[in-house]
């Protein structure tokens, strides 16, 4: 955190530093958290407007879960964030036409918490051991999910590249706020 701090806010292509988070909380321009951008560039491209929709965003960290819940309120979601000491998660999860997983967990999310036709955000990179060598998976078991989801997101192959492109679009929009 301390390192942090110490970036110049308009430099911040992670989108973490406090005045960053601060204008996000406040639904002021700024550099986002490149993880919660991408999910709702995702959801953008694809034509998945949250307006009206329940989100259930699992996690809470400041990397992920808390930036992308603001992020759906702003695009006009109702949104619930739950989180460890969540009691009945099923229930919950199953509620959400969007359902965001941002907790670390392999498989966490099953089939039977998932409303029929809803988005499912796969946000969870977890490597795995197999005999057949390490492999990585989400949080969603997607095989069993997929069927009952109307849009699934993959891993690897889905949030992450975002991720990544989240990133980029920071840094030039950085250089364009030093140097314009
Ligand atoms: N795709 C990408 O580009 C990308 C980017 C960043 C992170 N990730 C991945 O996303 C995952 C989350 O990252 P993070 O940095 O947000 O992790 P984190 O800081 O460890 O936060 C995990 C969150 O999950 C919650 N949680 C833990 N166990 C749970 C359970 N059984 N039920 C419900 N909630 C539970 C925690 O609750 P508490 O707050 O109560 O502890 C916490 O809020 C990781 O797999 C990470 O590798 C992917």
């Amino acid at each position: 955190m301390a390192l942090l701090n110490r970036i110049l806010p308009h430099k911040d292509a992670d989108g973490l530093h406090p005045v960053n988070l601060g204008r996000l909380v406040r639904g002021e321009p700024g550099l986002q958290s490149c993880t919660p951008a991408g999910v709702m560039r995702l959801l953008k491209a694809y034509q998945l407007d949250p307006n009206g929709k329940s989100a259930v965003v699992v996690g809470r960290s400041i990397l992920v879960g808390k930036p992308l819940a603001l992020m759906l309120l702003a695009a006009d979601a109702t949104v619930t964030i739950a989180h460890s000491r969540t009691p009945d998660l099923t229930a919950i999860a199953h509620k959400a036409d969007i359902l965001v997983a941002a907790v670390g967990r392999p498989g966490l999310i099953t089939a039977n918490m998932v409303k029929p036709g809803a988005i499912v955000i796969d946000v969870g990179i977890n490597r795995i051991s197999q005999s057949t060598g390490d492999r990585l998976v989400g949080d969603v078991d997607f095989d069993a999910v997929q069927p009952v989801a109307e849009w699934i997101t993959p891993v690897p192959g889905g949030i992450g590249p975002m991720t990544v492109a989240m990133l980029l679009q920071n840094t030039i929009e950085s250089y364009c706020q030093r140097f314009t």
